[in-house]
């Protein structure tokens, strides 16, 4: 046995090596909700440090002990960009586009998933906690298990649990549900995923539940809910710091001041929705809705999965989009929508959420939507509008957002407009209900939920 008594163990390390002792933040929600978790408490976090085919020692980074996991070349076609990406990811979100089942890319992951339940069987104490994150590494409860039973697992699943019509695509459904139920809590974003889960254990293993406990054997597997969340109280913080005050005015100065300033932020994947709000958007300024230079769109899209086929056809159709809208929209020295094809850091993210009068979050489908949770958090002065798609786990915590079905562009445009033109008074008593919410449910009461639940 190791010497952590609490591990946690994601596909990635918070940080990706892009260099000689270069270190840069993880893309992702998981990593801004997982790190302040960790930083609070002793342990260690194994997972992949984002270099093909290098072979890390463990090191400190932030307050966290970091264990990296190599990946070769091939893993990370095969296994990150394959069965992760390129399979469970679309599978899991709707089949929003549609998942490549390939019997090379399961070999893959069944391996590496190997490899990470080995390294955590060796990093973890006697009885230790162990905490295993997200689609990718869903075979390692049961493996680790086999390992160590004298440890304590759980697992959480960042992004939605699909129905069983979906799930039941998969020609390795039954290895799946067997990995996961290798932990003693399998935590979802919403009820809906847990009960997915439940239901498919029974129909497709035969197992026998109540409620919310699956009898596995001589076990007893729980499967509930946890909506993950982000540290409010620091982005509370921050953004009263002068300098993010001063950032986010400059912001606005460098758009030109329009009266309306919107903001999408999201990493530049086909889930979120980025096409159908620049359709509204374009559309907007096209029929004369929005006058020219009365708003303006800005749109942070984060790189993410670059080789990915899907991926590098969605940036060229978004950047297709955005150069259409600008060039047919646009004035000299005037562009109605700014795309940043960019990562930027908390105080820059902070500042343009200080800056935006409209955050829109418009996901087809999405585990929670973490953007929106920071967006809230960082509106203590009562501004600002949430547009918010139903099909976002986030929606339903954050009933008083402007509520939207992204697919209906009429419907996308009418709720954009409105949350344009909403008053003062009625944006005041949205934003103070929804920063209640949040400030009550943020990152650490979800983790001390879980690990609440983990350890009865
Ligand atoms: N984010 C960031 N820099 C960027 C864009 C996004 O740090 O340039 C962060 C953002 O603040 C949020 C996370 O990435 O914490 C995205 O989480 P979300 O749940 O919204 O979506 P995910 O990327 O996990 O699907
Ligand atoms: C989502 C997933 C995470 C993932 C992140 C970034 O938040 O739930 O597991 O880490 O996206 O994606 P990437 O493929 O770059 O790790």
């Amino acid at each position: 046995p190791g010497s952590s008594s609490f591990l946690i163990v994601a596909n990635r390390l918070p940080v990706d090596r892009v260099g000689e002792d270069m270190w840069r933040r993880s893309p992702g929600g998981l990593v801004t909700a997982i790190a302040p978790v960790l930083q609070r408490r002793e342990g260690a976090w194994i997972g992949w440090h984002g270099a093909p085919d290098e072979r890390l020692d463990p090191f400190e980074h932030d307050g966290m002990h970091l264990i990296p996991v190599p990946l070769s070349a091939q893993e990370v076609e095969l296994y990150y960009e394959g069965f992760s990406n390129a399979t469970l990811w679309p599978l899991y979100h709707d089949v929003v586009a549609t998942p490549v089942y390939s019997r090379a890319l399961w070999d893959a992951y069944r391996l590496v998933n190997e490899r990470f339940a080995h390294a955590a069987a060796e990093a973890a104490a006697p009885d230790a906690v162990v905490w295993v994150q997200d689609y990718q590494l869903q075979l390692v409860p049961a493996m680790l298990r086999k390992l160590r039973p004298d440890v304590r697992i759980g697992f959480f699943l960042h992004i939605p649990f699909p129905p069983g019509e979906l799930f039941q695509q998969l020609p390795w459904r039954r290895e799946l549900l067997e990995g996961l139920l290798g932990a003693d809590l399998v935590g979802f974003q919403r009820p809906g995923g847990a009960s997915n889960f439940i239901r498919l254990c029974r129909k497709t293993l035969g197992l026998q539940y109540q409620k919310h406990e699956i009898y596995v054997e001589d076990r007893v597997v729980r499967a509930e809910a946890f909506p993950i969340s982000v540290d409010f109280g620091e982005l509370d913080v921050l953004v009263r710091e002068p300098h993010i005050v001063a950032r986010a005015q400059e912001i606005r100065r460098d758009l030109g001041n329009p009266e309306h300033v919107l903001l999408g932020v999201d990493r530049l994947d086909y889930t979120k929705g980025i096409g159908q709000r620049l359709k509204a958007f374009g559309e907007l300024l096209a029929d004369g809705s929005i006058k020219p230079g009365e708003a303006a769109f800005v749109q942070i899209a984060t790189p993410s999965r670059e080789r990915v086929e899907e991926y590098i056809r969605l940036r060229d159709s978004i950047e297709l989009q955005v150069g259409r809208i600008n060039g047919e929209q646009g004035e000299l020295g005037q562009q109605p929508v700014q795309y940043l094809h960019q990562s930027y850091g908390r105080d820059e993210l902070a500042a343009l959420y200080l800056a935006a009068d409209v955050m829109v979050v418009t996901p087809l489908r999405d585990g929670m939507n973490l953007v929106a949770k920071e967006y809230i958090s960082c509106r203590h002065d009562l501004r600002g509008a949430l547009v918010l798609s139903e099909f976002a786990g986030a929606a339903e915590e954050l009933k008083q957002a402007f509520m939207v079905n992204p697919y209906d562009i009429d419907g996308l445009k009418r709720t954009m407009l409105s949350a344009m033109r909403a008053t003062p008074h009625d944006l005041s008593r949205r934003m103070r209900s929804l920063r209640r919410r949040v400030a009550t449910y943020d990152v650490d009461r979800w983790a001390q939920d879980f690990l609440a639940a983990l350890e009865s």
